[in-house]
């Protein structure tokens, strides 16, 4: 892969691929601190759950450095005040994915559990901890992988909405990470991507992402998907996740739910791929779940121009959530999850 989504630059950058750029160009917007880092979440330059906890974990450490370079924070009790302050600011960046704040948090928790410790002590902790959520993250994709390339048959074609891929994560991929480690396995698989408005994370991104590494993927849009079901096109279709609550109810892209229910009025699989950071196991129901609703201008516009009267009304929801019924399975690190998911997902966290 030609590409890296984001990675820390020596001491006081993070670097990441500006993906409302993609594909057309291909540039690194380099981050000096905190706030451009919440910048970056908040407006797309990065998005995708695992790339967001990722990013929030770099920018704490940018956070921590700084409260330290500029002499703010002289012993534990004003650091934890004041950087905590920079937790509660990275967190409101974006509220569907569970993973932003399972970052924050596990930050957080290292600066509790390093009470009465030295300034420099606490941001080299910080800086520790992110560099491994961030190559945690890209062992983990490879074990999902594993586990769900088992479930392609050599010859599937497979639909996927929106992106979970590199682009998503610190590397490799959730859903498109099992589409590549069955490729690797010698299956042949072919990928349909919806375009998935407004973003279009599907058309910029996943086909992008597919071409670079060579994998055969074929674009259509968002309300093609039931033809190509009916049409016998479609084997399998496998999904990210934002949020997953201990019910299996699955947050996901915009347009997932309706994917999914004409899957499963097809009788094709629908698999959802994800790392335990974002199932959120304290959440009874998908209705618990907070939706991002992002300012109307995005589908009034594409590319700056309208397409829209000006003054319409407009709803943009950027996720929806996916009752469990029509999940088949969900693919983790630790294994592939089936129905009942209340008990299949307790199981798993030990409950
Ligand atoms: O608004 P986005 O682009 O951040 O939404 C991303 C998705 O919905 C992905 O499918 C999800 O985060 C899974 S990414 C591995």
């Amino acid at each position: 892969m030609a590409f890296f989504t984001l990675r820390l630059a020596g001491d006081d950058t993070v670097e990441m691929i500006d993906q409302r750029k993609l594909p057309e160009e291909i540039i690194y917007v380099k981050l000096k601190n905190y706030g451009e880092v919440q910048g970056a979440i908040k407006d797309m330059i990065v998005r995708g759950a695992p790339a967001i906890g990722v990013s929030a974990a770099f920018g704490l450490y940018l956070g921590a450095k700084s409260l330290s370079d500029s002499g703010e924070a002289k012993d534990y009790k004003t650091f934890k005040d004041k950087f905590f302050k920079i937790c509660d600011f990275m967190f409101s960046a974006r509220p569907t994915a569970v993973n932003l704040g399972w970052a924050v948090d596990r930050i957080k928790r290292l600066v509790e559990k390093s009470a009465g410790s030295s300034i420099p002590s606490l941001v080299a902790g910080i800086k520790k901890e992110a560099v491994l959520i961030y190559d945690e993250d890209i062992e983990i994709n490879k074990k999902m992988g594993a586990y769900g390339a088992a479930l392609l048959k050599d010859g599937f074609t497979v639909l996927t909405h929106c992106n979970a891929g590199a682009l998503a994560t610190a590397g490799y991929g959730t859903a498109l990470g099992v589409i590549r480690a069955a490729v690797e396995s010698h299956k042949k698989i072919s990928v349909i991507s919806d375009e998935t408005r407004p973003f279009l994370q599907g058309a910029r991104l996943t086909t992008w992402e597919l071409m670079e590494d060579h994998i055969p993927v074929t674009l259509i849009a968002d309300n093609s998907a039931g033809l190509l079901m009916r049409k016998g096109m479609i084997n399998a279709v496998i999904v990210g996740a934002d949020r997953i609550a201990s019910n299996g109810d699955v947050a996901n892209k915009i347009g997932t739910y309706q994917v999914a229910v004409l899957a499963k009025e097809n009788n094709i699989p629908f698999y959802v791929a994800a790392p335990l950071s974002t199932l959120d196991i304290k959440l009874k129901s998908g209705d618990e779940i907070p939706i991002e609703e992002r300012e109307a201008g995005e589908i009034k516009e594409v590319f700056g121009k309208k397409i829209a009267p000006v003054n319409a009304r407009a709803l943009n929801f950027a996720f929806d959530v996916t009752p469990n019924k029509y999940v088949s399975a969900i693919i983790t690190e630790k294994g592939v999850l089936y129905p009942p998911y209340k008990k299949s997902i307790a199981e798993l966290f030990g409950k």
